[in-house]
């Protein structure tokens, strides 16, 4: 049996949060007390909390709730009842297992999902790392055919991170707001991101890879993550059932690209406003080793960040964007 495959029932066993012997989970798989032990190990590395205790065996920290398709597909609304979904446990990145289902699938169908419940090369924007612990938060990637080719993508992401945004504000949570382009923030703290990968030409046939992390209860004592985190199981008075939240994502994203496919951006700008981090705040656009700084003027119908300049109105395709403190 592959290692990942050992793991998953590993942490099915694991999952209630209560004591389960070596010999137990042994011969649960079919492998030795020392081979338990062993890939108990290696998850510890992959920065899953197992305990062992002398005499009553191995246990995770808190119990968990794992991921179940059939649970998804029963929060599903209709509209998306029919999307291919996949729920991994273990996996590098749902990204890249999505894009080896596209090469693999000449038929796969736009919507289709791929869940996992823990990524050990997890990446964000900018090259950056996405921390992404065992059976804690969604990581998610969605397929979706750009027919009218790459640039038929444009706005796509700022549509994305609105949906999620709208998601968020929708389940009750209060202070939900979106950093352009894409950056969920609740109480000013990140909580979500997205990581929108395209491959094929500007004109023909193409494709994108949507990945989306959201952290639902991550612990917030992480040295590892480099800016202020949040999770909204901390701005929830309900203990968040994953299968619902992963329902409620997978639709909006979906739902999201029909309407970009649709209308594209024109009539999301308003309700951009409403969350919009920036919206009439000093702010600073880092681009390359120059810096443009202006007030933030919300987005325009290709996506565009605006800033209100001494000389008029700019837009911004890229770039880092942050608030100006008064002594910046
Ligand atoms: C960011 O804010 O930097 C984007 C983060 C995107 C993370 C998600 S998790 C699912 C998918 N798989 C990845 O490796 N990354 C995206």
């Amino acid at each position: 049996m592959a290692r990942r495959d050992i793991d998953s029932i590993l942490m099915q066993a694991l999952a209630d949060g209560k004591f389960h012997s070596g010999q137990a989970l042994g011969d649960k798989i079919g492998i030795s007390r020392a081979s338990v032990n062993k890939h108990v190990q290696k998850l510890g590395e992959l920065g899953v909390d197992i305990f062992r205790v002398t005499g009553k065996g191995y246990r995770l920290a808190h119990p968990i709730q794992l991921l179940d398709l059939e649970e998804i597909r029963k929060h599903l609304p209709h509209s998306s009842k029919q999307l291919d979904i996949d729920v991994l446990h273990v996996t590098d990145s749902t990204n890249d297992v999505l894009k080896q289902k596209i090469v693999n699938d000449p038929e796969i169908k736009p919507g289709t999902a791929v869940l996992a419940e823990m990524q050990v090369k997890g990446r964000g924007r900018r090259g950056r790392p996405w921390f992404s612990p065992f059976g804690t938060n969604l990581y998610l990637s969605m397929y979706w055919p750009l027919t009218g080719g790459l640039n038929s993508a444009t706005g796509m992401s700022v549509a994305l991170g609105l949906a999620l945004a709208r998601e968020l504000s929708q389940q009750g949570i209060a202070d939900v707001s979106v950093k352009w382009p894409n950056d969920v923030y609740i109480g000013g703290k990140k909580a979500a991101g997205i990581l929108v990968e395209l491959e094929g030409q500007a004109e023909g046939e193409g494709f994108a890879v949507v990945g989306v992390g959201i952290n639902l209860s991550m612990p917030d004592d992480l040295q590892s993550i480099d800016q202020p985190y949040t999770a909204v199981q901390l701005h929830h008075d309900e203990t968040i059932d994953r299968n619902h939240w992963a329902a409620l994502i997978v639709h909006r994203c979906a739902h999201a690209l029909r309407g970009h496919d649709a209308e594209g951006l024109a009539n999301v700008l308003a309700t951009w406003r409403r969350f919009d981090y920036f919206y009439q705040k000093p702010v600073r656009v880092l681009l390359g080793q120059h810096e443009h700084v202006g007030i933030g003027h919300g987005i325009d119908e290709m996506g565009a960040f605006l800033v209100k300049q001494e000389d008029g109105l700019k837009r911004y395709f890229g770039g880092e964007i942050s608030v100006r403190t008064p002594s910046a």
